[in-house]
């Protein structure tokens, strides 16, 4: 049996515990092992709700227990998550999380601890939501030098967008529904502003160039000045208007920027619509690879947590996840690349 503790019970958090409890069968099977959540970490109390017999306010509880051989780290921001994730891998825990903003800034430290522990710390749900990315770019792809990663990485905005290009929505009734539907952040700024995207564009650029890529660094605009009319001319001209998340290796420098972009009917980015996310990826030996599917919710995102689960579970004491270095990889600045 292994002993899991889940650190936050929200959208995602609520998510995972749901997806190990119905597919208990098959996911036992897979990890070789009986996934067993001992703890879920919450604040709040859920009184009727199954997770009460494991519900603990206290993060020392899960520290201290021998028992806990992975933390699934659900909560999201940057404190407490970094504190918490930090201590679990120094007390020799393996980590599963979504969480993007902390893989985004302290992912080169925290995969050097994990790798000097043999652990793990694993994130496939911080890119993409369900979509597999993070696994290939650690294993299908390392045949490749990677020179373009172009997606479209935030299923709020991409949502907003094609609702509102379907049937003239209104951009804040539009982002309500979004965040109803549990596809927004906490603080919805980060996905109308492009920040969500720039952090997952940061950590899958980092992943295939091999050194950090600072998202502070990336050129980075939302969807708020995009207004109906906007969206009127760009359905006469053919194309739709999408938030692209893009990084590229030209010679030998390397750009990146998020922003809103007019999409040729032609482009298979064209139809990725609603709350999907699809994510291109170009390599000099293998030419082009597309990636689509769930890019946010509830479930699409647990599914890649859990899956982190099984696979820590099956690499107790082996690290599988490589890392980038902490050397900061220069970016061209955008006048750079517009000339
Ligand atoms: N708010 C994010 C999105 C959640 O809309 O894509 C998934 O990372």
């Amino acid at each position: 049996m292994i002993n899991i503790a889940v650190l936050g019970y929200g959208t995602v958090g609520s998510g995972v515990v749901e997806v190990i409890r119905t597919n208990h069968t098959s996911i036992n099977k897979k990890a070789g092992e009986y996934i067993n959540i001992k703890y879920v970490l919450d604040l709040r109390d859920f009184p009727g709700d199954p997770v009460e017999e494991v519900l603990v306010h206290d993060f020392e509880t899960i520290i201290n227990d021998p028992e806990i051989q992975i933390v699934v780290e659900v909560m999201g921001g940057v404190e407490p998550a970094y504190t918490f994730t930090k201590r679990a891998l120094e007390a020799g825990k393996s980590v599963c999380t979504s969480n993007k903003e902390l893989v985004a800034k302290h992912g080169v430290e925290l995969l050097a601890i994990a790798k000097e522990r043999d652990i793990n710390y694993l994130f496939e749900a911080s890119c993409g939501g369900g979509i597999p990315i993070i696994r290939p770019l650690n294993s299908s792809l390392t045949a490749d030098e990677i020179d373009e990663i172009t997606g479209i990485l935030n299923g709020t905005t991409n949502y907003i967008l094609s609702q509102m290009a379907e049937n003239g929505s209104d951009f804040d009734e539009v982002l309500k529904d979004a965040q109803d539907k549990g596809y927004a952040e906490r603080n919805p700024e980060a996905d109308v502003e492009g920040y969500d995207a720039c952090r997952k564009i940061a950590i899958l650029s980092s992943l295939a160039f091999g050194d950090h890529v600072d998202y502070e660094d990336i050129y980075t605009e939302g969807i708020t000045k995009i207004t109906a009319t906007d969206i009127k001319y760009a359905k006469v001209m053919g194309t739709s208007i999408k938030l692209l998340a893009t990084s590229k290796k030209v010679g030998d420098k390397f750009y990146a920027m998020v922003s809103p972009v007019m999409i040729d009917r032609k482009s298979p980015l064209y139809s990725v619509n609603d709350v999907f996310n699809a994510i291109f990826v170009h390599g000099n030996v293998l030419g082009d690879a597309m990636f689509y599917g769930s890019g946010a919710g509830k479930l699409p995102t647990a599914s890649a947590v859990v899956a982190d689960v099984v696979d820590c579970a099956k690499h107790l004491h082996r690290n599988i996840m490589m890392s980038w270095s902490s050397k900061k990889l220069d970016l061209m600045d955008v006048e750079e690349v517009k000339n």
